[in-house]
């Protein structure tokens, strides 16, 4: 199926009180909380592996000028040292999966020099600390603000190619300057990591077959079909020859969209031991191994008359990454489509430094964009006087305005209005007024919105002569709740309760599927399975002779009008299978599809240290059809959590002198925990959004972050009437 009109009536549509919805406790969770989901470094599968440990390059820029790995090839347990002088021929960087060990020149720390092959993981540790590497050092490139002379602009990213960096519609500076209310401002982000839970783990076998050579890599890989290509490209394979198991995942963010640096290491050292490798990240190497969000600098300009109406908006971002790299963070493209105004320009401009790769994470873009451009927002509220959520009330666009389309769906004034109600909004008061003992107490609000894609997805169903249907597709849950909502999706639409029906993801041997990332995860592999389950359905109907317009589908039976009710059982032999796929089509052409939302926040900052404190948040959504209540929750609340986070502590600090970052560990690299959110909610307004899929659903996953942290730092501009542009306002930015 492909989106190319809008959905009509659809079986979950006639039963609004059905599975779908419904907040069903996360199908996979006894078998995580008692150890039983298999995580990639603890897959058993695989007989007597041995264990991979990856040494890092000490200085950020330089070539290696010796490496002596004779006392690690003489350690107890090693069985191979690979290093750039006998590593096994690669073949090109796809994406941004690089071939390993590549001569002498070192562009980043953290880059890996060798790989230590061991019989057990101590051997192995104990083994890398043993290669002994000099350098000839050079001074690294220094940092994005020292390089902005150099910046140039980035061609468009291979992910959508059609979204150049640049857009520019009207007279923008000729508006700006004659507009009698007017802003420019710069705000900063800071890099940040994505600290998920479960680090990079891969078991690496490479099999010889009488075929030729594969390799099957059990891996925490959010999107494995976009993995195939790109590391059969570095290890010389085919994609089909690239087998990606990943059932469960500990938490991605992004930093597993793509295959870092251990699992072409662990496939490398596998093809040459001939025995699966196993490797797992170290902590302290997901901050220079793998990827991490750019830091960002960002110049806001807004024209608005004295009504608050905007003229002129522009938006530009700096940003950087890996040498030799092309990422870039699109911070201005959610500016294209959240306000109307005639003039308008959003421009990207990008350096390379000595610094690992910089990627996605979680709404890439949007995310620090939002950071920005929703205080900037807050910012002209006061200059105007106007109450932030009226200004933008009144700079709500008909249609999108760069674009010129309309939106699918665009609740964005609802969600304000029914969020500030819930939150008391009325109860703002001027900055610096409200007072709690030592705390100076203010309000904060923000936008949200995020963009919400339809990627192609593959999924097949069999229906069992037990009446179970087993569901399959290489689709992939890092935790958000993959498993469950198609087990909704698929009983819902099958008439069978969640314990008849089996959900089997993480394998490229299954169908095709789009993978967990951009937001799309849900709509598109929850389409495909909704499309798998309508030829099912058709299927059974034939079997049953009963004509499939008037198939009712309930109790694992089919029936028509008053006729007795067939069950599955009766009709499926040993088993009847079926197939669906998804496709975007025009309906992403003819709409503006976005996800919109607004958070509410409260903090206190102490009038003695400067310390802010959330006291609470409430943020307000809304994605189409909610597919479960309490992982969409789960979600929005997460998203809010991470957003708080990058406003007030996260920050991977860049010392310019090495370029490398100095707080690289969870206990320096603070991110948020229980104690610094007392009090978040987040709820959803009715919706379905018939241009976005044949489920009606949005994507949720990174809604919750966009405009989370400028909520707080709005509310602690309104606390204490102090604007802080630079991200995190720790408190030593506050006093
Ligand atoms: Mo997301 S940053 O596409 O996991």
């Amino acid at each position: 199926m492909e989106m190319n009109q809008p959905i009509g009536r659809t079986p979950l549509d006639d039963r609004p009180d059905g599975l779908v919805g419904k907040p069903l406790d996360r199908v996979d969770g006894p078998l995580k909380v008692t150890g039983r989901a298999p995580y990639a470094y603890e897959t058993h599968a695989l007989a007597n592996p041995a264990y991979g440990m990856i040494v890092t390059a000490t200085v950020a820029a330089g070539t290696i000028t010796a490496i002596d790995s004779d006392a690690a090839r003489r350690a107890p347990g090693v069985i191979y040292v690979m290093t750039h002088e006998n590593v096994p021929a690669q073949g090109e960087k796809k994406e941004q999966v690089w071939p390993q060990l590549q001569g002498r020149e070192v562009t980043f720390y953290g880059q890996p020099v060798a790989f230590v092959v061991a019989e057990t993981f101590e051997q192995a540790r104990a083994a890398a600390m043993l290669v002994a590497v000099t350098y000839d050092k050079a001074k690294p490139r220094g940092l994005l603000r020292d390089r902005l002379a150099e910046a140039y602009e980035p061609k468009p990213m291979t992910t959508s190619p059609g979204v150049k960096p640049d857009s520019a519609l009207g007279d923008f500076d000729g508006a700006f300057a004659q507009a009698p209310v007017k802003i420019d401002v710069e705000y900063t982000t800071p890099t940040q990591i994505h600290a998920q839970m479960e680090p990079h783990a891969t078991i690496a076998s490479w099999e010889t077959g009488p075929d030729g050579d594969g390799v099957v890599l059990y891996s925490a890989n959010q999107m494995p079909n976009r993995g195939q290509p790109a590391i059969g490209s570095v290890l010389k394979l085919p994609p089909e020859r690239v087998r990606i198991v990943t059932p469960y995942i500990g938490g991605g963010f992004g930093s597993k969209l793509q295959a870092v640096p251990e699992a072409t290491l662990a496939a490398l050292a596998s093809k040459v031991i001939k025995r699966p490798v196993k490797v797992a990240l170290t902590r302290q190497q997901e901050f220079h191994v793998a990827t991490h969000r750019t830091d960002t600098i960002q110049r806001i300009r807004l024209g608005a008359d004295q009504d608050g109406r905007l003229s002129a908006i522009s938006h530009e971002s700096w940003s950087d990454t890996a040498m030799g790299d092309g990422f870039y963070e699109t911070s201005a493209n959610v500016t294209r489509s959240l306000y109307a105004a005639p003039n308008r320009v959003t421009k990207h401009r990008m350096v390379n430094l000595n610094l690992p790769i910089a990627s996605s994470m979680r709404a890439p873009g949007e995310a620090v964009g939002q950071l920005a451009f929703e205080c900037a927002m807050d910012e002209l509220a006061e200059r105007l006087n106007l109450d932030p959520i009226e200004l933008r009330i009144r700079n709500e666009p008909t249609e999108d305005p760069e674009k010129k389309i309309p939106y699918s769906t665009r609740r964005l004034v609802d969600c304000l209005k029914a969020g500030a109600e819930r939150f008391g909004w009325d109860k703002r008061a001027k900055p610096g007024a409200t007072r709690d003992g030592q705390w100076l107490v203010g309000l904060g609000v923000s936008a949200a919105a995020r963009q919400n894609p339809l990627k192609p997805s593959s999924a097949s169903v069999r229906l069992g002569p037990d009446g179970v249907l087993v569901v399959r597709m290489a689709m992939t849950d890092l935790g958000t709740g993959t498993y469950t909502i198609l087990t909704q999706i698929g009983g819902e639409m099958m008439g069978l309760p969640p314990e008849k029906v089996r959900v089997e993801l993480g394998d490229t041997n299954f169908p095709k599927a789009a993978g967990s990332g951009g937001s799309f995860g849900a709509a598109s592999a929850g389409s495909a399975l909704y499309v798998a389950c309508d030829n099912l359905r058709q299927a059974l109907a034939t079997k049953a002779g009963i004509n499939s317009d008037e198939a009712a589908f309930a109790d694992g039976a089919v029936k028509a009008g008053n006729r007795s009710a067939v069950p599955f059982t009766d009709l499926v032999g040993e088993g009847l299978e079926a197939k669906g796929e998804i496709k975007p089509g025009d309906m992403e052409k003819k709409y503006s599809q976005y996800s919109f939302g607004a958070h509410f926040a409260e903090v206190g900052v102490d009038m003695d240290t400067g310390e802010v404190r959330l006291r609470r948040m409430l943020g307000c959504f809304t994605g189409g059809r909610i597919l479960n209540a309490k992982t969409a929750r789960s979600q929005a609340i997460g998203g809010m959590i991470f957003g708080v986070g990058a406003a007030l502590m996260e920050d991977a600090v860049i010392d310019p002198r090495y370029s490398y970052f100095v707080n690289h560990d969870l206990a320096e690299y603070h991110v948020v925990a229980h104690a610094d959110v007392p009090d978040v909610d987040a709820f959803f307004l009715p919706e379905l959004d018939d241009k976005a899929n044949p489920l009606k659903s949005k994507g949720l996953g990174e809604l919750g972050i966009c405009g989370a942290g400028a909520a707080v730092a709005n509310a602690i501009y309104n606390a204490t009437g102090i604007r802080i542009r630079d991200y995190p306002m720790t408190l030593d930015k506050v006093l």
